[in-house]
Parts: structure tokens; sequence; C-alpha cells
């Protein structure tokens, strides 16, 4: 039978086991996948060994992405631009093939899910750490008009800004600034993708920095709503959603990337909405 599983520490917590299972079951596909828990100064070793006793492929959390990066001795262009891989692949060869599906996730679930339509639309991106990076080319790809790039530690997202390739490589263009630079600022779309909500907290940003019919996406989730999508919920938005169903998505595309199926994501999420998982 096939292995696969998902690599990280802490690991106990971690949904995709569940979510594959789930895939495997309706597809049909024999597979195993598992958690395994990883110690810190263990990453190679452990991962070497997985595909060496002929593991398939790996899922890689926190606090693993920069490590499967450095790893991975073939990358995508999405993985190559995230600086992070949270799928690992083994190639015929024997060599490792990181990829990066966060993004894809993101804007698969707001855009295939929800119906949000990417064109002309101002997008905000909150956070500038690796949860932001992760998702930053697949939304610069979606014919956005704008993307701006907020975060407490103004530096860090003008940084972000200036790396990614503007409208000369095909992508919309994006700006860095501070938090206080949003003043005046209308977004259709407001991504949060800082840490903020782990300590219940939402970044500080303008009370009327959300259009009229806008939305909010939080890529944390959790059993209640999240502080952010709290903020989305008491400031107008048409739609204030939570990370769940990224979360299925990039497991979605990390499936398809091993297995060249798509699995049908909308009863998965509909699944661990109701707790069940
Ligand atoms: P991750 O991998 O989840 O992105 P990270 O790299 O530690 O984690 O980045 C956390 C992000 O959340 C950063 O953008 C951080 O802002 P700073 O760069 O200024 O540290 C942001 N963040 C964390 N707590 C926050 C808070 N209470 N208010 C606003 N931003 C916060």
């Amino acid at each position: 039978m096939d292995r696969y599983a998902v690599i990280g520490n802490p690991i106990a917590h971690s949904k995709s086991p569940r979510i594959h299972a789930e895939f495997a079951r309706q597809t049909g596909q024999d597979l195993d996948y598992g958690r395994i828990l990883c110690a810190p100064d263990r990453f190679a070793e452990t991962v070497h060994a997985f595909f060496a006793e002929g593991g398939r492929g790996l899922n890689v959390t926190v606090p693993f992405k920069e490590a499967a990066w450095r790893l991975a001795e073939e990358r995508s262009p999405r993985a190559e631009a995230a600086g992070a891989v949270n799928t690992l692949i083994g190639l015929a060869d024997g060599r490792l093939r990181g990829d990066n599906t966060d993004g894809a996730g993101l804007v698969r679930d707001l855009a295939g899910n929800h119906g949000f339509a990417f064109a002309g639309r101002r997008v905000l991106l909150l956070g500038a750490g690796g949860a932001a990076r992760g998702v930053l080319r697949p939304l610069l790809e979606t014919g956005l008009a704008g993307l701006t790039i907020a975060n407490r530690t103004a530096e860090k997202a003008r940084e972000l800004a200036r790396m990614v390739a503007g409208p000369a490589a095909g992508l919309g263009a994006a700006t860095g600034c501070g938090l206080d630079g949003l003043v005046g600022l209308r977004f259709d779309l407001i991504v949060n993708a800082t840490s903020a909500g782990l300590g219940g907290e939402v970044p500080p940003i303008p009370d009327d920095c959300l259009a009229p019919g806008g939305w909010t996406y939080d890529m944390l989730y959790g059993d209640r709503p999240t502080p952010f999508c709290l903020w989305g919920q008491g400031h107008g938005a048409a739609k204030a959603l939570d990370g769940l169903g990224m979360l299925v998505e990039q497991a979605a595309e990390s499936f398809r990337l091993w297995r060249g199926l798509s699995p049908r994501t909308a009863p998965v999420i509909a699944l661990l909405r109701a707790g069940q998982a």
C-alpha cells in the first residue's frame, strides 16, 4: 500500500490524516496516510528514512516548511516564491520535489467554493511572515487589480512586495506598508495571514478599510468564529470566512500532485465543519 504522512511538531492535532483518508475512500485509492512527530533537529534524517522505506509523499507543517524547502532537490515556482514547502513528492529517480499548495488552497476556497471574483478587485493581505509569503504568488496570479501587503513591522511588508515580480512577469502589482499606512484605503477582500488570532487579537486596521460588499478571510480556523471573522462580521463583510476550506483545498491539491486525481472537497469540508473529524 502506498504510504503518505504529515510531518510536524506538534502533530497530534493535525486534521490531514482524516482529510486524506476521506479523499482516498472517495476516489477508491488504496493508500495509508499517517502522522509523524519529528524532533526539531531530526527533520532531514526522518524524511530521508521515510522515503528510503518506500514512502511516496509527505505533507510538511510547522515548524519544518522552510527546512523542507531546503531539502527539496527540485521545487515548483510557487514553492520557490513561498520560500517554503508543504508537499514533498518522491520522484522516480529517488530525488525529492517540493511544492507549496497553500496559496492554491486559499484561491480555490475563495474563488471555487465561495465564488469570489478576483478580477479587478483590491486585495489587502495582512501579515508578512511565512503564512503570508506562502500565498503571495497564487494571489497575484488571480487577475486582481492590486495587492497591498500590510504588516505590523512595515519593512517586512515592503520587502515582501519588492520580492515578488510585478506586472512584467504577468502578475498583479504589490505594494507594502505598515498597518498605519492603510488610512483612507478601501479593499474588496481582506485576508488575514497574521498569527494575531492565536492570542485572541486582531491586527489594528482602520474600521472603514473594508469596501461596501467586501469580504474578509482568516487563514486561521477554529471551533468557534475566529477574532478576525468576528471583526469582519462587525464591519459589514458580505462574507467573513475562516481557513477551514483552505485547509481542505490545500490537501486536495497535494492529493492531486501525488495521485493525479481531484477529490471532491465540499463533503469533506462539511464533515470537518460538523465536528465529526
Ligand atoms: P506565520 O508563519 O504564521 O506567518 P510568523 O512568520 O511568525 O508566523 O509571522 C507572524 C505574522 O503575524 C507577522 O506578520 C507578525 O507581524 P510582525 O512581522 O510585525 O511580527 C504578525 N502578527 C503577530 N501577532 C500580531 C498582532 N498581535 N498584531 C498584528 N500582527 C501580528
